[in-house]
């Protein structure tokens, strides 16, 4: 069974005019100890996905339909205070940029300690013990000393380290981790990378790896959704999705990741931009910018086709398997 079955999820906004689409129907399954990575330029529509996986959309503001299942629990009709006991220790999530999601004013050390003792009844040495055993588990050198330094005396990426231990330190089932490495210098990415994938191994969790970056999900995902417009266009395994992908828009966002085609002489950027919500083409959504495009593109909306593991929608795939 999928730890996490995401059902035709569709997110809206409520405006002062009509509500607002941001999502558009997607569909999407984790299991226990896999990674997905959701792939797709700005404005796509992956935050606001992770946002509603983890009920953080404002209910007065957002309309959540569709069906979320974690480990067999519906989490779109859940009430505030029963958030509380699955949010942290069911399913958990990092976000891009650790420097507002710590409190400046209060040291590390006070905000693990606070973390950690909603999940585990400890105080005192104890909990200070485990505060600074979350420390060294993310790989932060003299975890003990360090419990007296305030964000702003950490580095980026020693404050997503700690961002990382607050967001494990429930135990969760799964981990959404929402571009945890794009505000990062490339070498500390890798370092970054490399710690999820051992904590998650670790841990045995699930976990869903956000990034607008092809080349960045490369290392980390057992599989990959794409996402284009509110709606996803292709998922599949990872080793098919970026060998041999079905969608144009994927096959766009691979030419346009530096090293990853080595033959190309040079990278070729998909014309055009992300349609805004509101202003989404008919048809299949990526047609304007498409060198595939078919007549039917700009009309009819592209059925969703299943074989061997990969889901895809598109009038014209690249390469259609026999
Ligand atoms: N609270 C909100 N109210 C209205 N529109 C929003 C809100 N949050 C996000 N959006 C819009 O939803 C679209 C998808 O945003 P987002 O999920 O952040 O994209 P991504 O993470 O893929 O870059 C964007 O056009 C964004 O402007
Ligand atoms: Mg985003």
């Amino acid at each position: 069974m999928s730890l996490l079955r995401v059902e035709n999820l569709s997110v809206s906004f409520r405006t002062s005019a009509e509500p607002l689409q941001v999502v558009d129907g997607i569909s999407f399954s984790v299991a226990r100890g896999e990674t997905l990575g959701l792939v797709g330029e700005s404005g796509c529509g992956k935050s606001v996905t992770a946002q509603a996986l983890l009920g953080l959309l404002p209910p007065k503001k957002s309309l959540v339909s569709g069906s979320i299942q974690l480990d067999g629990q519906e989490l779109t009709t859940l009430e505030i205070d029963q958030w509380r006991k699955v949010r942290g220790r069911k399913i958990s999530m990092v976000f891009q940029d650790p420097m507002t999601s710590l409190n400046p004013l209060l040291t590390i050390g006070a905000q693990i300690r606070e973390v950690v003792a909603l999940h585990q009844k400890l105080s005192g040495k104890a909990l200070e013990e485990e505060a600074t055993a979350w420390l060294a588990k993310v790989g932060i050198p003299d975890p003990l000393a360090r419990l007296n330094a305030y964000p702003f005396e950490f580095s980026g990426g020693m404050r997503q380290r700690v961002l990382i231990a607050l967001a494990l330190s429930g135990r969760p089932d799964l981990l959404v981790a929402d571009e945890p490495t794009t505000a990062l210098d490339v070498t500390i990415q890798a370092q970054i990378l490399e710690l999820l994938r051992k904590l998650q191994e670790e841990f045995g969790m699930g976990m869903i790896f956000i990034t607008h970056d092809l080349g960045v999900v490369e290392r980390i995902s057992d599989r990959i959704a794409v996402m284009y417009a509110g709606r996803i266009a292709e998922t599949g395994p990872s080793s098919q999705i970026l060998s041999s992908p079905l969608h144009p828009y994927t096959d766009g966002l691979l030419e346009s990741v530096p090293g990853f085609r080595p033959r190309r002489s040079r990278l070729v950027s998909i014309g055009g931009t992300v349609p805004s919500p509101g202003a989404w083409p008919p048809g299949c959504r990526f047609h304007p910018r498409c060198h595939r495009v078919l007549d039917r593109c700009r009309t009819d909306i592209p059925p969703v086709t299943e074989k061997a593991g990969c889901l895809w929608s598109c009038h014209n795939p690249l390469a259609q398997t026999p």
